[in-house]
């Protein structure tokens, strides 16, 4: 049989990187590429009483449809934790569930852009939102980051240029691929230049609840006095990454279109995870759990930042994220980054190129990501060690 798949897939295809991965996606593999949650930070007895409860309490809301907006007392527990916690949500906003992030910045595309459109993104950026918005046949053009968030001429340059901008997506905390934080004046920044070029933000903070150091800073939805700004959140990495919890608040308008394309994706996010979100929220100790995987992570990406300066110190540079998951590393201009991340594979440590983060793989990069969250302890010390090692063969 012959397939002839969609213009938009066809154009999909699977990279160098991507064979890397599969390649270190063994067992005895030390796991620097994965971008999972620490295992210890899930509530598993928590989720085994509450999901009993729920089974024999109210099991048939548990099992029976839903309204794709989501289950109603979850969408208020969450509106009113963001108001409180963000300070965000005009009367004009609206929440909904979506099944993990991923959908919530999936939606969007789809209600906003057709294909040719053009949306900016942080270059590098989270991968899956690129496949998502490289799926749909949007134009991605990337704005190079800097310590301290997009580099703010090259956005405006892009926005006076580029045609039929429809979005400009930030990870404006502990950023997806880099660690960095976007500053409070770049923030303000960027929410001024969307409305000068009338663009709307799509604000990603999966990680945002995840700070183990330094100072909150306010999200760009706080700022949002007009409706320009649709800001996507998760439980993926406070309660569990497997149950496909995330959330949308937008204005009504947004959502209601947002909620018709999300109705034939999935119907709605399935019920059970989201009774467990609600639970989770109103009846654990949600602050001292947040607290908890806080800890985890301060004390995980610390001793990779200790075992990096160790072994590795001279040779490379890499952020100190104050919260998330990852930290990104620059290897010294003279090592191929490709062979690199390639040896590293064979050694045992999977590691992923930085290419696979840009908006065009092919522009040279020769940094690496690297997450503190999946490995253990121990792993860390191996992998890290081994890294260098890898590092002076070259
Ligand atoms: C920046 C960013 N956005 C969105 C997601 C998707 O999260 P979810 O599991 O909620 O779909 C991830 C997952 O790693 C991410 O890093």
């Amino acid at each position: 049989m012959n397939y002839t798949f969609s213009n938009r897939i066809a154009a999909l295809q699977p990279s160098i990187i991507r064979e890397i991965l599969k390649a270190t996606s063994g067992q005895n593999v030390i796991p620097f590429s994965a971008g999972n949650p620490a295992p210890e930070t899930f509530p598993i007895e928590a989720i085994r009483t509450f999901t009993q409860s729920i089974l024999e309490q109210d099991p048939v809301t548990a099992l029976q449809y839903g309204i794709t907006e989501g289950y109603a007392p979850l969408r208020d527990t969450l509106t009113q934790h963001l108001q409180t916690g963000f300070d965000t949500g005009k009367a004009s906003d609206e929440l909904f569930i979506v099944s993990g992030a991923q959908q919530g910045i999936e939606l969007a595309c789809k209600v906003f852009c057709n294909e040719g459109d053009t949306i900016i993104c942080e270059s590098p950026s989270f991968i899956g939102s690129l496949n998502s918005f490289r799926a749909s046949g949007a134009k991605l053009v990337g704005v190079p980051m800097e310590t301290d968030g997009m580099d703010i001429e090259k956005l405006e340059h892009a926005l006076q240029t580029e045609k039929n901008v429809k979005l400009i997506y930030v990870i404006p905390s502990f950023q997806n691929p880099t660690g960095i934080t976007t500053s409070l004046e770049k923030r303000k920044a960027i929410y001024d230049l969307a409305k000068k070029y009338n663009v709307i933000i799509l604000e990603d903070n999966p990680y945002g609840e995840l700070r183990f150091s330094g100072e909150d800073v306010a999200t760009i939805k706080s700022m949002d006095d007009e409706g320009r700004v649709i800001y996507v959140g998760s439980f993926s990495k406070i309660l569990s990454a497997g149950l496909r919890v995330g959330y949308v608040l937008a204005p009504h308008e947004v959502v209601q279109k947002m909620v018709v394309a999300k109705q034939g994706e999935d119907v709605h996010t399935a019920m059970l995870p989201q009774i467990l979100a609600y639970k989770f929220m109103t009846e654990y100790n949600y602050a001292e759990h947040i607290s908890s995987i806080r800890a985890i992570y301060r004390r995980k990406s610390a001793l990779m930042i200790s075992k990096l300066q160790e072994h590795m110190g001279e040779s490379i540079t890499f952020t100190h994220p104050d919260g998330g998951l990852f930290l990104w590393c620059d290897l010294p201009a003279h090592i191929p980054m490709l062979d690199y991340a390639k040896t590293a594979a064979a050694e045992g440590v999977a590691v992923v190129p930085g290419t696979a983060f840009l908006v065009d793989e092919n522009e040279p990069c020769n940094a690496i990501r690297l997450n503190f969250s999946t490995p253990s302890d121990e792993q860390i010390v191996k992998g890290i060690e081994k890294l260098g090692q890898v590092l002076n063969t070259f």
